[in-house]
């Protein structure tokens, strides 16, 4: 839907325009004194500057023109020239009476719908998902919703780090405990074993063995890098053994992201680069950016005006392997080959901004991308009580699946404390406590601008009062049991949209504002609006049911407008929860 505002915008335009002035001072705005008006315009100062005229006569010329106009209910001036705006409320009920037809209840949608990959989780192979990877899917998760919504193409990707220095790592570990291998023997000509020899917990046992091996022993390292190195070149043994890693952290990794409820669609990893690096390489050269540099060979990024220096990205080692910035440049030409994006968001944590300015830059030297379609999508990390990024208690990295257990687990007191949902089954109530457990967390992390860091506390997350995820669901799962009350009254039919009272009058108002919301999380890409809005309406609603009867209202034509109007609330919280993530239970 076309956002109130700017509905707004073109009409107080157009009395600018009739007056000579520019259409484009006529910005409207939500009003930031809801006690004086609903709406502000503050485009006579600016229209004053500009005419060399005094603004209160602007706006004065303003008013009357609007004035004569009938959504109006009152037009009037504050200080130098503000023009205060409110509108009738048979006006406001006709809007609302579109949200009703609407199906998507007010969404907004984009002018010119784009092709846009979202690159967001990032895990790395082997090594456990950590909280540091959370944010990243929990956000993107909720920027690729949003998104859609909004008309876009939009396709998820997790970009899995599989070729890095720690699968050199695992190979030379693996090596030191299993030398008969197969994988090892130079001379071996296959078939390699289908049956992984290693699990998941092998895995998860090797790594930190092999990493510290190669933080304490530079010998250790040298191999590990070399082994990275032929793996990367193609040795037949590593490929397979590197093929096992990846099939068996894949399932650890899908069960965790599926209980996140956060999906992929594309499992592309850096080693789907490969393919393009010799291609990419010719194209630097041929662009005479790809220089001798310390052995290794580089992409010098860095530019006369920058105020911090930029260093070089580097391409390949002096072994030959490829690094972090340079599988992300060739997936760059893959996603440029396979899918032609008109834009890429990288959903990373804020303190890799370094990598992807270097990544960008040389994307656009390279002419494979415009700097303007790659963003950066930063966020800050969440800490522990100690302002440090969390950790447990025993001091090391959270795992996600520990994570997510404990949450569940704390939702479920907390439902038991609450004495919420214990009429229904153990199998509903487990399902419950993980829904809840969820829109906790989610709620939680969405809820600030994303560049902010903030404490993980789990018990301020799960509280059912103030801005929190189970207070918002928790709306919704009531609205559906108002709702089915008043049917079971015998009254299902909805009717027309009245205000009769100033409660259902801020609940339109608040409903109305959804496209805005949805518009400004899209263009920000800042989720936090969206939870900002969430909230809102559900106090909208509670504030509205306090005040007014449904269930029992006498006169029938108002009763069916608060039904209608508790259906389109529900509705719209619907919508948002999705965006956000969050599952809605049908009962607690
Ligand atoms: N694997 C990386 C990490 O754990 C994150 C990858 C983010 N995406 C990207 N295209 N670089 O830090």
């Amino acid at each position: 839907m076309e956002t109130l505002t700017d509905f707004l915008t073109a009409r107080v335009g157009k009395a600018f325009a009739a007056h000579g002035l520019e259409p484009s001072l006529g910005v409207v705005r939500v009003s930031d004194r809801p006690d004086l008006a609903q709406f502000q315009c503050n485009g006579a100062l600016a229209a004053a500057k500009q005419a060399k005229k005094n603004p209160r006569e602007i706006a004065e010329k303003i008013a009357t023109a609007l004035a004569g106009d009938e959504i109006f209910e009152t037009v009037s001036i504050a200080g130098p020239g503000f023009l205060n705006l409110s509108l009738r409320d048979d006006f406001l009920a006709g809007r609302a009476q579109d949200l009703r037809a609407d199906s998507q209840f007010g969404v907004w949608q984009a002018a010119d719908p784009e092709k846009i990959i979202i690159d967001y989780g990032g895990p790395n192979v082997a090594k456990p998902l950590h909280v540091g990877h959370l944010r990243s899917a929990i956000i993107g998760e909720s920027l690729k919703r949003l998104m859609r919504k909004a008309g876009h193409e939009v396709w998820g990707d997790i970009h899995l780090g599989d070729w890095g220095l720690q699968m050199g790592q695992l190979i030379t570990q693996l090596q030191i405990e299993q030398p008969e291998l197969p994988y090892f023997d130079e001379d071996f000509t296959g078939p390699y074993p289908k049956q992984s020899p290693v699990t998941l917990e092998d895995l998860a046992r090797l790594y930190p063995i092999a990493a510290e091996a190669s933080k304490l022993d530079e010998a250790r390292k040298e191999t590990a890098r070399k082994a990275t190195a032929e793996l990367q070149a193609g040795r037949p043994g590593y490929r397979a053994l590197w093929q096992h890693f990846v099939r068996v952290s894949r399932i650890g990794l899908e069960r965790e992201y599926r209980d996140l409820g956060v999906t992929f669609d594309l499992w592309k990893g850096e080693s789907d680069a490969d393919p393009f690096i010799a291609k990419l390489a010719h194209l630097l050269e041929q662009r005479g950016i790809l220089i001798k540099s310390e052995g290794a060979l580089v992409v010098p990024v860095a530019r006369e005006d920058d105020k911090k220096e930029i260093p070089p990205l580097i391409m390949f080692t002096r072994d030959g392997a490829v690094l972090y910035g340079s599988t992300d440049l060739a997936t760059l030409m893959d996603r440029k080959q396979a899918i032609d994006p008109s834009r890429v968001l990288y959903v990373v944590d804020q303190r890799q901004n370094q990598h992807f300015e270097q990544v960008f830059r040389a994307a656009a030297l390279a002419g494979i991308f415009e700097k303007h379609q790659l963003e950066h999508i930063g966020f800050g990390t969440m800490n522990g009580q100690d302002g440090k990024p969390f950790k447990t208690r025993q001091g090391g990295v959270l795992k996600l699946r520990d994570l997510i257990d404990m949450v569940r687990e704390r939702a479920a007191e907390r439902l038991k404390e609450g004495g919420i949902g214990q009429s229904l089954s153990q199998e509903e109530r487990e399902q419950v406590a993980h829904q809840v457990g969820m829109a906790a967390l989610k709620f939680a992390d969405l809820s600030n601008p994303r560049m902010t860091d903030y404490v993980f506390d789990l018990d301020r997350f799960l509280a059912f009062e103030g801005k929190t995820g189970p207070y918002v669901q928790y709306a919704a799962v009531r609205l559906k049991s108002v709702i089915a009350k008043v049917a079971e009254k015998g009254v299902r039919e909805a009717g027309p949209l009245l205000i009769t009272h100033k409660t259902e009058r801020d609940l339109i108002l608040t409903l109305l504002a959804f496209a805005d919301a949805h518009k400004l999380a899209h263009d920000k890409r800042m989720p936090h609006i969206l939870c900002d809005h969430g909230f809102a309406l559900a106090q909208a609603f509670s504030r509205f049911y306090a005040a007014c009867r449904i269930a029992d209202e006498e006169d029938k034509t108002v009763q069916a407008s608060r039904l209608a109007l508790a259906q389109v609330t529900l509705g719209q919280l619907s919508v948002i929860l999705s965006l956000l993530g969050i599952d809605i239970p049908d009962r607690m």
